[in-house]
């Protein structure tokens, strides 16, 4: 039998690379609809869907889909059903865990997914040690520092490979752009959006744009950086108690799956902004950060300068870095008063 090292070089770089993803919490208002994205993805060739429950029935339908994967469910409560989801995995998406109701946080959703996603890493540390893991689940700006300490507890942490999914933030602000400037969002560059994921901690770089800074008045430019940091509760009110964003945060999820696979294929210039280990702010006490990365066949490899910061910003700037602090050391006394 051919290795999958043996498998992919068989395969031009025009057509298909056999890569594994699991989705765990693939049931949900979000693993849905991006597990069938993920079904359409032609650089997917094995897709593992594990939930609590009916993880065997969302996938037994999307595998009627004649694309090349094949597709498994697991549900939790089989022997083994989390080990067997992830084994082999190359990349590991994580939006298990509960979303908020109008007047939540993110930080409130702490308490509940803290624990999950806790639990989740610790088995893929365990079965899949070398896959990119992509957390979704909030508060992200905690979440993936938990992720981080439970790999390094098992000796297996890879900071390259290790993601918070951000993405949505930069669509929003594409979208939101084009509404002010009456333009077309399919054409427009993406914001660069650095910091975290919840509120003030997401800091659209609106100067280093060239449409925002030049076509928009000082009031529409606190309106968009107002809109894209609490763009997520735009949804929350909307859906009044049903959740959050689902569906524009699995097309966002799909896309960073997918920019993670093209960097691993070896496609060249794969630029994201993602929540990554950072030593930008480290000197700070601030260990993750986020901001544009460069993906490549090993997870991140470069992370790229922030660029220079108006007055303005460099206020927002300092507003963020004490929020995100806090959020990440709750993230890592977590682990550590837990394990
Ligand atoms: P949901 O309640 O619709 O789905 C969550 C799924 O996780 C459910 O199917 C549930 O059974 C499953 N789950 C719970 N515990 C599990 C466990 N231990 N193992 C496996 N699966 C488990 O919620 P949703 O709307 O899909 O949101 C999921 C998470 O994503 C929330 O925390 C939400 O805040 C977050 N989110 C993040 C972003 C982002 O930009 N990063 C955007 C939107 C939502
Ligand atoms: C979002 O940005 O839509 C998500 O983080 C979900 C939320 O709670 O707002």
């Amino acid at each position: 039998m051919l290795s999958r090292i043996a498998v992919r070089r068989c395969f031009s770089s025009t057509t298909i690379n056999p890569y594994k993803v699991s989705v765990l919490g693939a049931c949900g208002g979000i693993g849905q609809p991006l597990s069938l994205l993920l079904k359409l993805n032609e650089k997917v060739t094995g897709l593992n869907l594990y939930d609590l429950k009916n993880a065997k029935g969302v996938a037994t339908d999307l595998s009627h889909i004649p694309t090349n994967s094949t597709v498994r469910g697991f549900n939790a409560d089989e022997p083994d059903a989390l080990h067997n989801a992830l084994k082999d995995s190359d990349v590991v998406v994580i939006p298990a865990g509960v979303p908020r109701k109008p007047g939540m946080t993110r930080d409130d959703l702490f308490n509940v997914n803290a624990g999950i996603v806790h639990d989740l890493a610790k088995a893929t540390a365990e079965a899949a040690p070398d896959a990119c893991v992509l957390v979704i689940s909030n508060p992200v700006n905690s979440t993936v520092p938990i992720v981080a300490e439970v790999f390094k507890k098992a000796g297996s942490y890879n900071p390259k490979k290790l993601f918070g999914v951000t993405t949505l933030d930069s669509i929003r602000s594409a979208r939101f752009l084009s509404e002010l400037t009456n333009t077309d969002p399919t054409k427009n560059s993406r914001i660069s959006i650095i910091g975290g994921h919840s509120g003030v901690t997401i800091l659209p770089l609106l100067s280093q744009d060239k449409l925002a800074s030049t076509k928009l008045t000082k009031e529409q430019k606190e309106t968009l950086i107002h809109r894209v940091q609490f763009g997520g509760d735009e949804v929350v009110k909307a859906k009044n108690g049903a959740g959050s964003a689902t569906l524009s945060m699995a097309q966002a999820g799909a896309q960073f799956t997918d920019a993670v696979l093209r960097g691993l294929s070896g496609e060249a210039n794969i630029v994201e902004p993602t929540f990554i280990e950072s030593p930008i702010f480290k000197h700070e006490g601030i260990e993750f950060f986020a901001q544009l990365v460069r993906l490549g066949p090993k997870g991140v490899e470069e992370i790229l300068p922030i660029g220079e910061l108006s007055s303005e910003e460099k206020v927002l700037l300092d507003q963020c870095k004490e929020a995100l602090k806090k959020n990440i050391n709750k993230g890592k006394d977590f682990v550590n008063a837990r394990d």
